[in-house]
Formats: structure tokens, sequence, C-alpha cells
């Protein structure tokens, strides 16, 4: 089944200069990459992102992070990649992220674990459209 999934390396991971060891893991894994921007992201776009959030004791917090620094945006194409990049970031909490994760192996906290991927095709949809009109995807 042909999915398409939004990646984010959250502003933890492009402060620690994080990036080209993620996007390796990619490549290496065989993924496509069909879009991909570098963006520092305002207040209104991170509360869109993570409205689902709103309401909850972190909120603030998270948005005061996401918006803290540059992010790195990218969308994957390919068979059941929703699935496939959850289980490479590995689980929110990094503590509970088996090594090999990317979260397992970069990360140690809930709040700053370094990267976001979508949790449902739909969802990855919707976040893809925030950040990305379908003139800047790669069409094979
Ligand atoms: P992610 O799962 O990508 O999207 C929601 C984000 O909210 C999550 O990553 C964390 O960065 C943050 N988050 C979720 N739960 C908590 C929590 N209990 N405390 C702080 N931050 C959280």
């Amino acid at each position: 089944l042909m999915e398409r999934t939004f990646v984010m390396i959250k502003p933890d991971g492009v402060r620690r200069n994080l990036v080209g060891q993620i996007i390796s893991r990619f490549e290496l894994r065989g993924l496509k990459i069909i879009g991909m921007k570098m963006l520092k992201m305002d207040k209104e776009t991170a509360e869109k992102l993570y409205a689902e959030h709103k309401g909850k004791s972190f909120f603030e917090d998270l948005i005061n992070y996401i918006t803290s620094g540059p992010v790195v945006t990218i969308v994957i194409e390919g068979d059941g990649v929703v699935l496939l990049m959850r289980k490479m970031i590995g689980n929110t909490d990094p503590k509970e992220s088996p090594p090999g994760t990317i979260r397992g192996d970069m990360a140690i906290t809930k709040s700053e674990n370094v990267i976001h991927a979508s949790d449902s095709p739909e969802k990855a949809e919707k976040e893809i459209s925030i950040f990305f009109t379908e003139k800047e995807l790669i069409k094979s």
C-alpha cells in the first residue's frame, strides 16, 4: 500500500547537528524522500500541527520548544512507510525506545525527543499539507 508520511527533525535535533545522521538512516533503509525543507515555525503553525494536544499540561512548553529554532521537515513515500517510520523513530519517551531506534540512540527526554513522525496515514496527509504544496513534492 503506497503511503506518504511526514517526518520532522525537531529544534533539538538541528541544534545538536543530528540532521545528517538522521537522513543517513532513511537513505540506508532505502526510503524515498519526496520533499524536504528547513524552516522556523511560527506559533500559529505550531498550534495547528499540535492541535490535538491543546489543553494538555505540556502544550505551552511544546509550542515554545518547537518554535525555538529551525526544524527540518521531510516527506517520505513508500509501501507502509507510516508504521515503518514510527518503528524507526521509537517510542515518544526515549527511555522506552530500544537502542537502534532514532530516539533510543539520540534522545533522553520525552519533551525534547529529536524527531516527529505521523502516527497514521490520515494524520500524515494533514501534516504534509501544513508544510508542503503538492507542487513541492517530487512525482515519480
Ligand atoms: P511527538 O509524539 O512527536 O508529538 C507530541 C509531542 O509532545 C511529543 O512528541 C513530545 O515532544 C511532546 N510530549 C508528549 N508528551 C509529553 C509530556 N508528557 N511531557 C512533555 N512533552 C510531551
